[in-house]
């Protein structure tokens, strides 16, 4: 069971600086009016607190991906991605942060069985989190679910193209969407969604046009990861960003290069050790004058 509030007697974590209202479901909803998003919606993935606090006052949804099973577990896929993984890097997550709407992904397994399975994920990844929402992947086929949980407390974001777990039926990661007939049914997929009452779609790895008229065709804002810049919003995930990976999608742009100032930092820590030049005074313990 987890805490929603951060111990900082017994933490390193930083205080919350004047706690304000959270963005909400209804608020992300309201960004988009009459088919037009003045202030494109803000998001990444994260999925530690000291990560969500840094990123916290720049984004409007913070993302805990079931990608966390390659970006911190280094498993093959999301396929192995667990409820209990889950549940403690979404109380991490909104441990960390005060502002943005903290949305958890539902691990594969998880909720495809029926609505009620999912609902029983769902409810039990918002108690043991404190998340506000919820997100899954699939177009029509998951449609019921999602309005299942919305008409039961439960906000949902939908995630329709590229849905990485169903990467066995895809047979890879490329983009979506390249024979007409499956970009017809991507768009079906993200109408479905809104229809069922997601606050929000995720259109993931899908050509550009698509992307385009899905933007155009539902009322819901349409959160775009290599998708098109006329998507209501943008998400990445954030170990991509910062390029703490040496491989990256297309569609990713590296706003830092952290994996090599990490390993110099390391390298320089090592050199230091071995010299014996770490620590010095200044990092060591004296008797009070
Ligand atoms: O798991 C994840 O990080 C995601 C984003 C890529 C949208 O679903």
């Amino acid at each position: 069971m987890s805490t929603f509030t951060i111990d900082t007697g017994t933490s390193r974590a930083t205080p919350s600086p004047v706690p304000g209202k959270r963005m909400t479901a209804p608020s992300i909803r309201a960004r988009k009016v009459d088919g037009k998003t003045e202030q494109p919606i803000v998001m990444l993935t994260a999925y530690t607190m000291r990560m969500a606090q840094l990123l916290d006052p720049h984004c409007d949804m913070l993302l805990v991906g079931d990608s966390l099973g390659q970006v911190i577990y280094g498993l093959p896929s999301t396929i192995p991605v667990t409820m209990d993984m889950m549940c403690a890097h979404g109380a991490a997550v909104v441990r960390g942060s005060w502002h943005a709407l903290v949305a958890v992904d539902m691990p594969f397994g998880s909720y495809e069985a029926s609505p009620r399975q999912a609902f029983e994920s769902a409810s039990r990844i918002m108690k043991e989190t404190g998340c506000a929402a919820v997100k899954l992947e699939g177009g029509e086929a998951m449609a019921p679910t999602i309005e299942f949980l919305t008409h039961r407390g439960i906000p949902v974001i939908g995630h329709v193209g590229l849905t990485p777990q169903a990467v066995n039926i895809l047979g890879g990661y490329g983009a979506r969407g390249r024979e007409k007939r499956e970009a017809g049914k991507i768009i079906a997929d993200a109408k479905a969604v809104d229809e069922a009452g997601a606050f929000c779609i995720v259109v993931e790895g899908v050509l550009e046009g698509i992307a385009d008229d899905i933007v155009g065709e539902v009322a819901t804002p349409v959160i775009g990861i290599g998708a098109s810049a006329r998507c209501d919003g943008q998400v990445l995930v954030i170990d991509d960003m910062l390029g703490m990976f040496e491989r990256t999608p297309r569609f990713v742009k590296r706003y830092d290069d952290l994996a090599t100032r990490i390993g110099e930092a390391a390298r320089t820590y090592a050199e230091e050790v071995r010299a014996r030049s770490f620590p010095t005074a200044d990092q060591t313990y004296r008797p009070k004058p």
